[in-house]
């Protein structure tokens, strides 16, 4: 011992020891021992060492320093987080130098220990799970190579205690990531549920501004009409007086010329001129909805095929016509004139729709209709009859056209484009409705929806041919219009009447007061002051036997409850009046109690 940093007894000797040992033969760098007991301070101590040389390589002796393993120890328990752990400074050949928290039971770890075998693997560090082989629990260990030097340092760190507190930070980012994850949904729910009211409300705000617009566009359209149907509707008024003078007097001039056939062939010519007029006028009246009516419950399977003839001739040969209606099926209340015109134009229609040929569908059925029903209908039972071809339809510039009056596509001189307006006034009038669908290159559906009627005897028709024996009555005519007055008043007298005239209804029931030899009265409807039906109201209240005629070709009479007044639809011929006549008073002039005409 040359020198030293503790008291040295000289007797002893170190000749024996390890390191000494180790760095005697060679140099063996710095050696580290294991753990001894110190001969002089009794303390356990491991030694680090490094061998000293005569510059001839010689040995020279050894500079060394005991370590106190406990030391260690009690830096390892301090750096150590709290919780049970194991740390340890280990030689590279598996000596323990120094373990905390108690020296191990063993010195050295063997060959086949894990962290031994996990440094053979990967000698600068690294990470290891394993049951320890001291107190056989599981714990998680690193080590690592301290320096240059052949130590390790290792710790190990309890599972559960590792594993609890990565557990507890998970469970704290676990929550956290939960609550923002759940924040985040909740924003994301609201902002679409926000996206799809907005969206929502966006397609309703169009579907109700193209509703509006539609609405918009009907009213527009209905106005039209509606102006186009009084302007013409009133014309046509006009136009009917003036020709029920002409075919009036035309007829009285046809009785006076009986000879001369030149005059007769010209009078002819203008009757038959004054006759289309007449026709064309009742077309008029028809789409403006003021044509004089006659509703009755038709049965429309019997009227089709009483049809069929004239419907078969009109069409031509290369179309075929098919009808389809139910047994049970139940009248309609309708104008069956009307009705039998309303089909023979749509027939005509379907035809001209179908140059080469084709077929003709005419079906019914009853359907009942709810409040709010697409159809503008109000609620009640109807019969729709409806008219489909296999033509070449129209497009939508001509459906939405179509019921137009005087719209056609037929050509100057072809068409006159009242067809389907006319037959529009019709089922509106008699409280229905006229509906199309087409497609193009497919074919089109007329239907008429009319109001289902009560089923009634079928009173018989009277045969028109026959010529009434009839002695002279008296006639109070009442007319506004001196043309009609003198033309209707010439009519009457060359049926054999006296005619006493009044120009207005209060003239009329002056007359009336007065004059106790009137047998009937004929009067207009349509007359400033009192019109034609208020005059019989009041007739009725105080001559309830007295017979009366209504003129007009004016449809739009408002009904008064209980009051039936037999009409005469305006322009009539002599003969339609001499009938109308017969229907009231009987040959000698007795009023009949007749089966009123019409009901309210
Ligand atoms: N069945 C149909 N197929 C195809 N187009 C049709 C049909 N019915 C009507 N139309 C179209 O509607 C238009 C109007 O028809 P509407 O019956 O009112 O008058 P029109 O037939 O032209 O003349 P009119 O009836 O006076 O002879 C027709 O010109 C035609 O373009
Ligand atoms: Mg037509």
């Amino acid at each position: 011992m040359r020198a030293g940093s503790q008291p040295w007894d000289t007797n002893v000797t170190i000749g024996e020891r390890e390191w000494f040992l180790a760095q005697r033969g060679q140099d063996a760098g710095t050696y580290i021992s294991a753990p001894f007991q110190g001969k002089a301070t009794r303390a356990a101590s491991f030694a680090v060492s490094r061998r000293r040389s005569t510059p001839e390589g010689h040995f020279d002796g050894i500079i060394h320093v005991a370590l106190s393993p406990e030391y260690f120890r009690r830096f390892f328990l301090e750096a150590a987080p709290p919780g049970p752990s194991v740390a340890g400074l280990i030689r590279d050949d598996g000596v323990i130098l120094a373990r905390s928290p108690a020296p191990a039971p063993y010195s050295r770890l063997g060959s086949d220990n894990i962290l031994m075998r996990s440094i053979a693997d990967e000698p600068d560090g690294g990470v290891l799970f394993g049951v320890s082989s001291t107190d056989q629990r599981e714990r998680y260990y690193a080590y690592r190579h301290v320096g240059s030097y052949p130590v390790y340092v290792a710790f190990g760190i309890d599972a559960d205690v590792a594993l609890g507190r990565w557990y507890r930070n998970l469970e704290l980012y676990g929550a956290v990531a939960l609550l923002s994850a759940l924040t985040l949904f909740l924003v994301s729910w609201l902002a679409l549920r926000r996206a799809e009211a907005e969206q929502k409300a966006l397609v309703q705000l169009q579907h109700e501004s193209e509703q509006r617009l539609a609405a918009e566009q009907r009213l527009l359209q209905a106005q039209k009409m509606e102006s186009i149907g009084q302007l013409t509707g009133g014309i046509a008024h006009d136009f009917n007086n003036l020709l029920a003078v002409i075919v009036g007097n035309l007829e009285l001039l046809r009785k006076r010329i009986k000879d001369d056939d030149r005059a007769r062939r010209l009078l002819e010519g203008a009757f038959q001129g004054a006759q289309r007029g007449a026709a064309l006028t009742q077309r008029l009246l028809a789409f403006s909805r003021r044509q004089d009516l006659t509703p009755q419950a038709v049965d429309v399977p019997e009227l089709v095929s009483s049809m069929m003839d004239l419907l078969a001739r009109a069409l031509g040969p290369s179309i075929q016509i098919v009808t389809r209606c139910p047994v049970d099926l139940p009248p309609v209340r309708v104008d069956p004139n009307q009705l039998e015109m309303a089909l023979l134009n749509l027939a005509v229609n379907a035809r001209d729709a179908m140059p080469t040929s084709g077929t003709i569908t005419i079906s019914a059925h009853q359907e009942d209709m709810a409040e709010g029903n697409g159809h503008g209908l109000s609620p009640g039972a109807y019969v729709c009859v409806s008219v489909s071809d296999t033509g070449m339809g129209m497009d939508d510039a001509t459906l939405a056209r179509a019921v137009e009056p005087f719209f056609t596509t037929k050509g100057v001189g072809k068409g006159t484009g009242l067809g389907l307006s006319m037959i529009h006034g019709l089922a509106v009038q008699s409280g229905g409705t006229l509906k199309l669908r087409s497609e193009l290159g497919k074919g089109t559906t007329a239907e008429i929806w009319l109001p289902q009627g009560q089923a009634v005897v079928v009173a018989p028709v009277s045969n028109k041919t026959d010529r009434p024996e009839h002695r002279r009555c008296t006639v109070l005519l009442v007319e506004d219009d001196p043309l009609v007055m003198t033309g209707t008043a010439a009519m009457l007298e060359d049926l054999d009447h006296r005619v006493v005239e009044a120009s207005s209804g209060e003239q009329a029931l002056r007359i009336l007061r007065e004059d106790a030899s009137i047998d009937l009265v004929v009067t207009d409807h349509a007359m400033p002051g009192m019109t034609g039906l208020e005059l019989a109201e009041r007739i009725r209240t105080e001559w309830p036997a007295l017979p009366i005629l209504l003129a007009s070709g004016h449809a739009e009479l408002p009904e008064r409850r209980g009051l039936a007044v037999p009409r005469l639809t305006k322009p009539f011929r002599q003969d339609e009046l001499e009938h109308a006549i017969a229907t009231v008073v009987t040959p000698a002039c007795e009023p009949i109690n007749v089966v009123p005409l019409r009901r309210s």
